[in-house]
């Protein structure tokens, strides 16, 4: 049975800081950016956005293409959940009208935990056909003021619908996966922002990299040669690239078999003038990949390997659908990110430093120029509203 995604589409906030803009402001070469990890800028979420809302962008235009009350679970993955109790999905559930007879619940852990929620509910699908899955991997990935992960922020979501017979993508069963207890990016549960011991995860990066891989080789006899694209979890798109660099020498892949920027450029696209959005950066560089690949992929194979800090990775593939190049939303990804309004330093602070959570009673300035915003906290309950720019 052919099991994957039938829908996908992605979401990020209305504004960004340039990394020209960044650099000049803290007297840095801006090419440590542009070259050293590779990102130009970072979509920055205002006050009145968050993962809910976020989340609710990416979904609507899915929903908009199906019966919504067919959904039969939600599965929310992100780092940067709202409560510590109520999933995020149940707030995006109600914004969305989406039916009651439905299952939401949310899935942790740092940046992998898309990649968990889109391998439970292609297993779902697979025990019952009957099942139609929203996956949601979103988050707004956000560092402290002056330490070296700064420059790698940035927000999104991405919706995906789980189904039977997918038209985009079947996700092969069998994959490769690692967990080692390591601390090389935590998050307290009283911080809003991550801690991070930068240098140390990439190198634990890139050592689960190449245990899923061998793992992922023991399981499916599969060969570096019988992967057509490699998308990477992109906390900076320059990671990305040492990972490809390192599958190669670990795979022991040869000439013929790499063509290193047709492999892997398509599927950073996005990401370098996005940022990091943690859980959803491995499937925007995904869709970076549908949208921007010259070629006609049908039938070509597509790896994801995901990373989650702290640490848990899986390498899995899929197959590209025929036709799939029908149902794409490419020019709802190319406005959103070309809409985006540009921020000074100063006005990225205000958004930055703006009352959080921890406010008891607070209504928000109306910035997030979406459908969806959150439009205030009252005794500690979270309000948001659709507005008039709904579609
Ligand atoms: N021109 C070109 N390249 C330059 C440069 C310049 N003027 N200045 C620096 N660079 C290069 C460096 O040589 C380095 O390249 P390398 O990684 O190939 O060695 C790269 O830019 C980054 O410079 P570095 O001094 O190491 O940056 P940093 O101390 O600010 O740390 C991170 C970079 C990624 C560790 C930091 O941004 C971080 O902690 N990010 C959050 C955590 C994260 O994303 N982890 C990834 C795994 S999940």
């Amino acid at each position: 049975m052919n099991v994957g995604i039938d829908l996908i589409h992605f979401a990020t906030a209305d504004y960004y800081l340039g990394l020209d803009t960044f650099a000049a402001e803290k007297n840095i070469d801006v090419d440590k950016f542009y070259i050293g990890i590779g990102q130009e800028k970072m979509s920055i979420a205002p006050p009145d956005e968050d993962v809910v809302t976020l989340s609710a962008k990416a979904a609507a235009p899915i929903l908009a293409q199906i019966d919504s009350d067919e959904i039969t679970a939600v599965l929310f993955a992100t780092e940067s959940g709202v409560d510590q109790s109520k999933s995020a999905g149940v707030f995006m559930h109600g914004l969305l009208n989406l039916a009651n007879r439905c299952r939401v619940i949310e899935f942790k852990h740092a940046c992998y935990s898309g990649a968990a929620a889109l391998q439970m509910a292609t297993t779902m699908v697979r025990a019952n056909p009957k099942e139609k899955i929203l996956v949601i991997a979103a988050d707004i990935a956000k560092y402290d003021v002056d330490t070296s992960g700064e420059a790698t922020q940035g927000s999104g979501a991405v919706a995906m619908l789980i189904t039977e017979n997918p038209r985009i993508i079947n996700i092969e069963p069998g994959s490769g996966y690692f967990t080692e207890d390591v601390m090389d990016f935590w998050r307290p549960n009283h911080r809003t922002t991550a801690l991070v011991d930068g240098k140390y995860s990439t190198k634990v990066y890139l050592n689960s990299l190449k245990q899923t891989w061998d793992h992922f080789t023991e399981v499916t006899e599969k060969s570096f040669a019988d992967i057509d694209y490699f998308c990477y979890h992109i906390p900076f798109t320059k990671m990305a690239e040492k990972a490809h660099k390192t599958l190669i020498r670990r795979a022991k892949a040869t000439v013929n078999d790499v063509d290193f920027d047709a492999q892997t450029l398509p599927g950073q696209l996005y990401n370098r003038i996005i940022g990091n959005s943690y859980s959803a950066s491995l499937f925007i560089g995904f869709i970076s990949l549908l949208d921007n690949v010259d070629a006609d992929i049908s039938n070509k194979r597509v790896s994801f390997f995901s990373y989650g800090s702290g640490c848990v990775a899986e390498f899995f593939t899929g197959v590209m659908q025929p036709g799939y190049q029908s149902v794409l939303m490419t020019n709802n990804h190319r406005t959103q990110i070309m809409n985006r309004a540009p921020l000074s330093y100063t006005e990225y602070l205000a958004f930055y430093h703006q009352p959080d959570s921890t406010d008891e009673n607070i209504t928000f300035e109306h910035n997030n120029r979406g459908a969806y915003r959150l439009a205030g906290i009252q005794d500690y309950k979270r309000y948001y509203e659709k507005t008039a720019s709904e579609t």
